[in-house]
């Protein structure tokens, strides 16, 4: 089926992976971007570099935040970690759910624990990483040890998000479908692995174009080198909203 969205609502699903090296490169592209009503991810290369000031200046810009930083430890760690994050007003954040339903629920409580003291105005959304989207079948069974197949493993894995708490996953837009009618219609899903036709693949494995992941049913699209290394960030993301408004 073929949806069809209006730019804003096209927007909103968008969330822009700002992987640059320092704040003033990351803000170089944010410029281009302000007004267009998409989110920005912030990751590990950006956050390890800039922390939590170019979040303060990415807000301040008036975006909303998805800070990935995929925690994966013990659930008192996890616990702490979710009520730091929870404190600096992002609008959602993730964990892996390789570290378990005790590991997820941990870091719910730490939401919860910085909400109940005051420290956050409201919480973000917790969602949980299934299987990189770099990861192929070869690598799961192969290296990773887990049998079957990677949407197996992804399904497995998203129903232990949801019975833990979590608001969603992040998985390839090749699962979806799979997802929802394991978890149902409202449980998220982030899809990265999103390439226009004719991008360049890099790194990733499972790859769908940005019209076949909203029609797919994915909640909230995330798109990096598409966009951000791309001479004209700002034209990049108007082609995609474009081919996303028309049916
Ligand atoms: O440049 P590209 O569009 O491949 O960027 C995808 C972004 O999504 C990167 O920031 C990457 O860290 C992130 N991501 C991913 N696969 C996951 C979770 C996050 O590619 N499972």
């Amino acid at each position: 089926m073929t949806l069809s969205l209006t730019r804003k609502e096209a927007a909103a699903k968008i969330m822009v992976g700002l992987d640059k090296p320092d704040a003033e490169a990351a803000l170089q592209v944010a410029s281009r971007l302000e007004g267009t009503g998409c989110w920005v991810k912030v990751g590990m290369e950006l956050f390890y570099a800039a922390g939590h000031e170019i979040v303060r200046e990415l807000k301040k810009i008036g975006f909303k935040i998805f800070l990935d930083l995929k925690m994966h430890d013990i659930p008192n760690t996890v616990r702490g970690g979710a009520r730091s994050i929870a404190r600096m007003g992002v609008d959602m954040f993730n964990v892996h759910a390789a570290g378990g339903s005790a590991m997820m629920q941990a870091a719910m409580q730490g939401v919860n624990d910085a909400v109940e003291a005051g420290e956050a105005q409201s919480a973000p959304l917790v969602i949980a990483v299934t299987q990189l989207t770099s990861t192929s079948r070869e690598t799961l069974n192969g290296e990773i040890g887990i049998a079957g197949s990677v949407e197996e493993a992804v399904v497995r894995y998203a129903v232990l998000a949801k019975h833990a708490g979590l608001q969603g996953v992040v998985a390839s837009p090749l699962e979806v479908e799979a997802i929802k009618a394991a978890c149902g219609e409202g449980f998220l899903t982030v899809t990265p692995g999103i390439r226009p036709a004719g991008a360049a693949l890099g790194d990733q494995a499972r790859v769908t174009t940005p019209r076949e992941a909203v029609d797919g049913g994915t909640d909230y699209l995330v798109i990096g080198r598409p966009i951000v290394a791309e001479p004209d960030p700002a034209q990049a993301l108007e082609s995609i909203l474009k081919e996303l408004t028309e049916s």
